[in-house]
């Protein structure tokens, strides 16, 4: 999972993200050029505000959308009607890594089965509706601070304590 998130784990207000810092916007698309990418509609659709001019959700990446009304697929956008049958296709089109990006509704319904969790946690308390779910499951394995003129943050890699709930896969 690739989240940012405040210090109560608010990672969301109005269907945007609540603070503006490039450089983690600049490692997310690190992360995840050229992998596969699974959001739930709202935030999918929130994307398609920020990347309007390509007309894409996220250029350079096969984005998988949950959602229980939108099931057409677009271009290298693909839609289907349970967090499950995401993660088999993402799995099918990319076996190595998965990414699964938000928001709130769709890293709760993740939590139980990632394996790693890439981490921003920006400093403050900013206002949200919506929020991350517990991770206490995870340790840190690299930690880096980083800072610019408006904002503190840290970089996290984390990985589990336990194993993760079976990963589905297509039979
Ligand atoms: N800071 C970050 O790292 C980060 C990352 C991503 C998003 N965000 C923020 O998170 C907020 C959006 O999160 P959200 O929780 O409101 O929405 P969301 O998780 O992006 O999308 C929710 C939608 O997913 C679909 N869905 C949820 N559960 C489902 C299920 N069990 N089966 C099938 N479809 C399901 C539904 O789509 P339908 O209504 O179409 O059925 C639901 O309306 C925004 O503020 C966004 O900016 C922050």
């Amino acid at each position: 999972m690739v989240a940012a998130m405040d210090e109560q784990r608010g990672i969301g207000y109005k269907n945007m993200i609540p603070w503006k810092i490039k450089e983690d916007l600049v490692r997310f698309r690190d992360l995840t050029v050229g992998k596969t990418v699974i959001f739930g509609r709202k935030t999918y659709e929130s994307l398609l505000g920020y990347y309007q001019r390509s007309g894409k959700a996220m250029p350079k990446r096969k984005t998988v959308v949950v959602s229980r009304t939108a099931h057409q697929k677009e271009g290298e956008t693909y839609f289907v009607s349970s967090f499950e049958e995401a993660l088999k296709l993402a799995r099918k089109i990319e076996p190595e890594e998965v990414f699964v990006s938000g928001g709130a509704q769709i890293f709760n319904l993740g939590i139980d089965y990632a394996q790693k969790l890439y981490l921003t946690v920006v400093k403050g308390k900013y206002r949200a509706d919506t929020f991350f779910p517990d991770y206490s499951k995870f340790k840190i394995v690299k930690k880096e601070d980083r800072s610019n003129e408006k904002h503190s943050y840290s970089f996290l890699e984390m990985v589990r304590k336990q194993a993760s709930k079976e990963f589905p896969i297509e039979k």
